[in-house]
């Protein structure tokens, strides 16, 4: 790839491309800010999406349609889902979800779209093998790779891990991942999804995820950094 477009939701989740980044071509789309530069002898547009699916989606778009980027990935932080998640493991996404999506009254299952092609996106499997390899490389026996569920709500509640876990085998739960999937998906863009668990979306997450946030965000950001290195 050439044209690449690196996501985050947070300030934290950006910072590190912002600050290292050759090139400072601005564009302001949308209220979202859009850097330009160079790394690694690629063109990168980095951005802060701001929180939800909402967000993600617009400048997911705006990513595809004004700066021709040609992959897309996103780094960030989410709560653990699977049992076996610790604070500070990473999740590259296999696929993703919007867990939000009910429209069960209708007999849909829950997280189906109606009458859309697919409910669950699949991620570049290139991608997926050079994040999971970045990750391995880094932060050796913290990487797994997973379906990743998000929705327009922080989870903070033992009882709702245990429903996503058992509902859609999610690995980890988040506000974003799944709206870029979307959006990449009815484009034909590849993309990948990285987060690092800054809380384990219970009765400790509000506590936890003001704790570890940076050093999870770093984290991921880090491994992005890495790939970037050999894609
Ligand atoms: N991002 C980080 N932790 C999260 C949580 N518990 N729920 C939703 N998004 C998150």
């Amino acid at each position: 790839y050439k044209t690449l477009g690196i996501i985050g939701a947070m300030d934290e989740e950006v910072e590190r491309f912002l600050l290292r980044m050759d090139g400072n071509v601005e564009t302001v789309k949308a209220g979202i800010r859009f850097r330009e530069g160079e790394w690694n002898g690629k063109r990168v547009i980095v951005c802060k999406c701001g929180v939800g699916k909402v967000n993600a989606a617009v400048c997911t778009q705006l990513l595809i349609d004004g700066f021709g980027v040609e992959a897309i990935v996103f780094t960030g932080v989410a709560g653990a889902v699977h049992p076996e998640l610790n604070i500070g493991d990473i999740v590259v996404s296999t696929d993703l979800l919007q867990h939000d999506m009910d429209v069960t009254p209708l007999g849909f299952e829950k997280g189906v779209i109606p009458y859309a092609g697919e409910s669950v996106f699949p991620a570049d499997p290139t991608l997926v093998e050079a994040a999971v390899a970045a990750g391995e490389s880094l932060y050796p026996g913290l990487t797994r790779t997973g379906r990743i569920l998000s929705g327009d709500q922080f989870v903070a509640n033992r009882d709702v891990v245990a429903g996503l876990y058992r509902e859609h085998q999610g690995a980890c739960v988040e506000m974003e991942g799944a709206a870029v999937a979307q959006v990449c998906r009815m484009n034909g863009t590849p993309f990948v999804v990285l987060r690092s668990m800054s809380d384990k979306a219970d009765g400790s997450a509000h506590v936890n995820f003001p704790e570890f946030t940076k050093l999870a965000a770093e984290r991921s950001a880090a491994i992005v950094e890495r790939m970037l290195g050999v894609m």
